[in-house]
């Protein structure tokens, strides 16, 4: 009897879980969405570890060639969208129903879920107002100098390892992580010179891959229900209790000194502010929700200007003729100006400089994919809705190779975004730092630390290719990576300008 019984009870559910599937799996048809059958198991997300995410999106875009696309994360219909016009509907005009990343952390990481990448509404627009005013250009020009010093670090140390093959990555890690490290943190560091510190060794391990971490931050942005049931966390454990320490000590030594209070210098003010007013107004923001904060900045700001730097340098190595170009362009510049001490100012107006680090940033957006979730039924189309909760892919990255938009796409081309250029390419068609209410809150940051070391570095040095590795096209991107970075150890030869 209980034989018969079990027997039953394993053909419900194979039969339920049978039926579940050919639903899932006939969804997007019934909808005439176009899509690729998905895994019974993990839907659309085979390419998970395999192959970078912002790879698989340029291959998706080209595969199809369709404004959308229906996928699945494991068994979540969730659609990528192609097209500058439904770009524009999701993350600008219709933001509203798309306040919310997808991505998420779980309950048991106040860290990883509260900071403002992953933080949900309404939490998000409070906070993001807030933090809003740390980044205007008045509030950065106060940390221009110190950028401008760690900068002016990076040249002295490629003087000091003339001989080595510099991993390109590392060094400008090691160069953004004391720049964020410092505004965000407030602690001293000098990883620039040296190649290490204490916050660098947080950065590395950050980073630092093992399949049970792929697995857990794959879960974050595919799967959140999972992040709970097996406790991921953003950050491991010790970078966590590190950040706690050090942040517990600055503020220390911040409030012990008063008389040096008053409007916020930097980032770690800015939050301190935030702490002391939620005080007041029995908000009841906890310390780890203000650390959580520092930390995504420290995270989300050096890995993407570090790329993008590895990057540019990387192609300016194989691309001669735009290089003497823009180390023309940098000496007339330190010519008319009497010295290499640029503002943050005269950097934002150098248009050559701005057209490569613009070209960097379409071959190579960091973040190559942009994550919302609808929060109410919505249509995209005539022919198509979307139900609330589902997840939705602007695929930025597509479109930055699409020729119609950027013909010869592969080609490092700057003069594309010289301003007689710029004007035609198509809004919504361009979108490194995202677009909307949620767009890149380190934008101006991000690219005042990208100036600065750009200037710097290309100013006293020629870069050259060394024989044998590859072209920036047959280059590996970071197959187990979400952030498009390099797969492999990219380096090229400094040689100092006379
Ligand atoms: C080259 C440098 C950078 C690039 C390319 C970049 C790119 C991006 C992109 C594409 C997004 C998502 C925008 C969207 O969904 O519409 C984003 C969000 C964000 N970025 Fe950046 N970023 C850079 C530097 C930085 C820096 C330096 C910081 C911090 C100091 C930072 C902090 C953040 C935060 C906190 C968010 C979440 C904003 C929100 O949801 O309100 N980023 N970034």
């Amino acid at each position: 009897m209980v034989y018969m019984v079990t027997i039953l009870i394993v053909a419900c559910a194979v039969t339920w879980i049978y039926l579940r599937w050919v639903t899932v799996r006939n969804y997007w048809t019934e909808r005439r969405v176009p899509h690729l059958p998905p895994n019974p198991i993990l839907g659309s997300l085979t390419f998970l570890q395999q192959q970078n995410a912002g790879v698989w999106m340029r291959h998706m875009y080209e595969t199809f060639k369709t404004p959308y696309i229906g996928i699945w994360l494991f068994w979540r219909p969730a659609l990528i969208i192609n097209t500058p016009e439904l770009a524009r509907q999701v993350l600008v005009k219709d933001s509203s129903n798309f306040r919310d990343r997808f991505v998420s952390g779980g309950d048991a990481d106040p860290i990883g879920k509260l900071n403002l990448f992953t933080v949900k509404d309404p939490e998000w627009s409070n906070i993001r107002r807030r933090l809003t005013a740390t980044f205007t250009a008045s509030k950065l020009r106060i940390m221009q100098d110190f950028i401008r010093a760690k900068s002016k670090e990076l040249a002295q140390r490629l003087e000091g390892e003339r001989d080595t093959r510099i991993h390109l990555k590392k060094l400008y890690s090691d160069y953004t992580t004391d720049v964020i490290g410092t505004s965000a943190f407030g602690v001293a560091c000098d990883a620039t010179l040296t190649g290490k510190s204490h916050l660098r060794s947080v950065t590395e391990e950050f980073m630092e891959f093992s399949l049970l971490r792929g697995i857990g931050w794959s879960s974050m942005f595919f799967f959140p229900e999972l992040v709970d049931v097996f406790r991921f966390k953003l950050f491991p454990k010790t970078s966590t209790d590190y950040f706690k320490r050090v942040f517990k000590a600055a503020v220390a030594q911040r409030e012990a000194n008063h008389s040096e209070r008053g409007e916020p210098k930097d980032l770690l003010d800015a939050l301190l502010k935030i702490k002391k007013e939620s005080e007041e107004r029995k908000e009841g923001y906890s310390e780890d929700f203000i650390v959580a904060q520092a930390a995504v900045f420290l995270s989300g700001g050096y890995d993407t200007s570090g790329s993008l730097l590895a990057f540019l340098t990387y192609e300016l190595a194989y691309n001669p003729e735009v290089q003497e170009q823009l180390y023309e362009y940098l000496l007339e510049a330190k010519k008319q100006n009497g010295s290499d001490d640029f503002t943050s100012e005269q950097l934002a107006d150098m248009t050559y400089l701005n057209a490569v680090i613009k070209e960097g940033l379409r071959k190579y957006s960091p973040m190559s994919w942009l994550d919302r979730v609808a929060a109410e039924d919505y249509r995209i189309d005539d022919n198509l809705t979307i139900k609330a909760g589902t997840p939705v892919y602007v695929n930025g990255i597509g479109m930055h190779y699409d020729p119609d938009y950027f013909p010869d796409p592969d080609k490092f081309d700057p003069n594309r975004f010289l301003p007689e250029n710029e004007k035609n390419i198509k809004p919504y068609t361009y979108m490194p730092f995202g677009e909307g209410p949620r767009v890149c809150i380190g934008l101006r940051f991000g690219m005042m630390t990208v100036r600065y070391a750009m200037v710097s570095v290309f100013l006293n040095y020629k870069v050259v290719p060394f024989p044998g590795m590859p072209t920036p096209v047959d280059m590996t991107i970071d197959k187990r990576g979400i952030f498009y970075s390099p797969g492999e150890a990219i380096c090229v030869e400094f040689v100092p300008r006379a």
